[in-house]
């Protein structure tokens, strides 16, 4: 039996019980929902000396934290348990040696998204859902057309119709009926929500469905395993919807409310000014009044691109609660981490993954960050996703004819 017991809005605290239905939304206020857990129950599984033994590398390792029954169906693919790098050179540079990357582009999918379609397709299974579809700037379709392609169904996903070209190829060829809508990524959520609502298909939509923040979690499980059984001190994390924010956070929280660790890290969001709701939100909001801020985003970083952030209030929640701070900055400083990071480490990284990176430079520049603490930025998808923009900083290459002699001239030129 799942240790879940329920929902809860974030908003007004109205509880609910869990059914053999989905809930959504608060029907009190229409606010997201976060789930409840036994956490007295998972203390008595989830210990250190089970993780020992636990030769299980990947999300599902961390099994008793998911509102999941043990026999559903889930992606035979490795989601999860991806590297956590110690990147001293580059963090040395800014004055803090122990920062760390945590390299999500080796997911299946490419991105971090698939923690959160992992559950989400498990829970699929478990309310019968008789379709699957969500919208997406391209990260989060792509990695459930994957997860779904592993378990031998086609979801429906709706993204703008300018999402990069190789979110949309994988789309394709996992199979998934793609439609590309002539609109923004937060039109394209509201189109999948009305449908989604009027045909009764189970819709992913991230922060709109409450289990998307429960797999994403498991990234902070993993740093946290992986740290020692220790958590950071900081953690900066790139943020659109908000929703990887929430569920770093919530991981956290979970690990530390059954004594895996004994302390809670600082969350940091990183927005790109051209993408900056979250960063207003927080600074208009107080734990007691949380206010949502939309703006109109036109960020290159095409993953973090949106109006109206749908995990909001888990964000600014997760920005506050935390004691952590958000940072925002050009697209031009995203792409120049995107360099730095890609040269000085070997992560190859998305404008969205590397915008944690310039996040974590200026809050380092601001002097955030002590020498001695730990720091980990979340590279959150995969650079091979978006080879235009990285193009863009990544210079070209020394031309030359098929001659020895021609190219040591143009070796020593260059
Ligand atoms: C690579 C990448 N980074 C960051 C984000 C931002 O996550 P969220 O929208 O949950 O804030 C996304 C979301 O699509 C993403 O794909
Ligand atoms: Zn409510």
């Amino acid at each position: 039996m799942s240790s879940a017991i329920g929902y809860k809005c974030m908003s007004c605290g109205f509880e609910k019980e869990m059914t053999d239905k989905i809930t959504y939304v608060c029907e009190k206020c229409n606010s997201n929902l976060e789930i409840v857990y036994d956490y007295s129950k998972i203390k008595e599984q989830a210990t250190k000396k089970f993780f020992e033994e636990n030769k299980n590398y990947n999300m599902f390792r961390y099994f008793h934290f998911y509102p999941l029954e043990e026999k559903t169906t889930r992606s035979p693919l490795q989601v999860g348990w991806t590297p956590l790098y110690r990147t001293e050179s580059l963090g040395k540079k800014y004055g803090c040696p122990n920062l760390y990357i945590k390299d999500e582009g080796k997911n299946p999918s490419g991105s971090l998204k698939d923690r959160a379609g992992s559950i989400a397709l498990a829970k699929s299974f478990e309310f019968k859902a008789k379709k699957v579809a969500g919208a997406s700037t391209g990260n989060a379709g792509s990695s459930m057309a994957c997860l779904c392609a592993s378990v031998g169904i086609s979801p429906i996903i709706f993204v703008p119709k300018t999402a990069p070209k190789a979110k949309i190829a994988q789309l394709l060829l996992y199979g998934a009926k793609v439609i590309a809508v002539n609109g923004t990524y937060d039109m394209a959520f509201d189109l999948c929500h009305d449908i989604c609502e009027k045909y009764g298909w189970f819709n992913r939509n991230t922060g709109y469905n409450p289990f998307t923040r429960e797999g994403k979690k498991s990234c902070s499980f993993e740093i946290c395993e992986q740290l020692g059984w220790k958590a950071p001190d900081w953690v900066v994390v790139s943020v659109g919807d908000g929703n990887i924010i929430s569920g770093i956070w919530k991981g956290f929280k979970d690990l530390y409310n059954v004594g895996l660790i004994d302390k809670l890290p600082k969350i940091c969001a990183a927005q790109s000014e051209k993408s900056n709701a979250v960063v207003k939100s927080v600074k208009n909001s107080t734990l007691e009044n949380i206010k949502i801020e939309t703006i109109s985003a036109t960020t290159l970083a095409d993953s973090i691109s949106v109006d109206l952030p749908r995990d909001g209030i888990g964000a600014v929640k997760a920005v506050l609660e935390s004691n952590g701070t958000c940072v925002e900055f050009s697209d031009e400083k995203i792409l120049e981490a995107l360099k730095e990071i890609s040269s000085m480490t070997g992560i190859f990284t998305e404008p969205a993954g590397s915008a944690s990176i310039a996040g974590f430079k200026e809050l380092a520049k601001q002097g955030l960050f002590k020498e001695d603490e730990t720091i980990v930025c979340i590279a959150t998808g995969n650079g091979l996703k978006d080879v235009d923009s990285a193009m863009k900083v990544a210079g070209t290459p020394h031309i030359t004819e098929p001659s020895v002699e021609e190219a040591i001239k143009v070796i020593q030129e260059s």
